[in-house]
């Protein structure tokens, strides 16, 4: 396992500086509080897909929000990482904290990732604030998500044409205590949002 980078920066002379506007007064000219969602599980699991209907009833209900989601973050601000165990870690720590830039912004983040190691997902709520942390386990077995295999990635990576792929060749471990686990074989979009929305409201 790596250790966690540390999260100083390398230079000293860096002074961030003081917001104008605090949190509190963008949330209150929002009329919301911000949040981030972070969802975990494997490719494929529907993390993304539960977001997008996320989205949209939070939408209907005057909230405003913003998705984060692997493939999009991996095709341009993290387009130079891959999928190591040290490439993971920068992609979720970078992301962690452009989140945190949305959530000042008193914006209902929500975060797609694979991000498979309980170490990848400490540092991502460190980084955040354990308590604007809120922590979604897509839990969709492997068999069901390789069934699926809705961008072919199972197949390559079974025939060895991607290597080091979270279920095959890399490991995902369960959150231990996420605060939500929502089950994509036994459960509709639907139902899987109507639980995020109360436990979230
Ligand atoms: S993470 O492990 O660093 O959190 P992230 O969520 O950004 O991963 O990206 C995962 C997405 O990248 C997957 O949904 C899949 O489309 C794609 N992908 C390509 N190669 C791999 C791989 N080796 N392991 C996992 N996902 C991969």
């Amino acid at each position: 396992m790596l250790p966690l980078p540390t999260l100083k920066t390398k230079n000293q002379n860096i002074f961030p500086s003081e917001k104008i506007l605090l949190r509190k007064d963008k949330e209150k000219f929002l009329k919301q509080k911000g949040r981030v969602i972070w969802f975990t599980g494997l490719s494929g699991s529907g993390k993304t897909t539960i977001a997008i209907a996320l989205e949209k009833k939070l939408a209907k209900q005057g909230y405003l929000t913003q998705i984060l989601d692997g493939d999009n973050i991996r095709a341009g601000i993290n387009q130079n990482l891959g999928f190591s165990e040290e490439d993971r870690m920068e992609n979720i720590r970078r992301i962690a904290e452009v989140a945190k830039l949305f959530l000042n912004c008193g914006i209902i983040t929500i975060c797609c990732f694979v991000s498979p190691t309980r170490a990848i997902r400490a540092m991502a709520k460190k980084i955040i604030g354990g308590k604007d942390f809120f922590e979604i386990y897509v839990n969709t077995p492997i068999e069901i998500c390789e069934k699926r295999d809705v961008k072919g990635l199972y197949a390559l990576a079974r025939s060895g044409k991607i290597k080091d792929f979270t279920g095959i060749q890399m490991p995902f471990e369960p959150p231990v205590k996420p605060r939500i686990e929502v089950k994509t074989e036994s459960n509709s979009i639907n139902n899987c949002v109507e639980k995020i929305l109360k436990e979230l409201i």
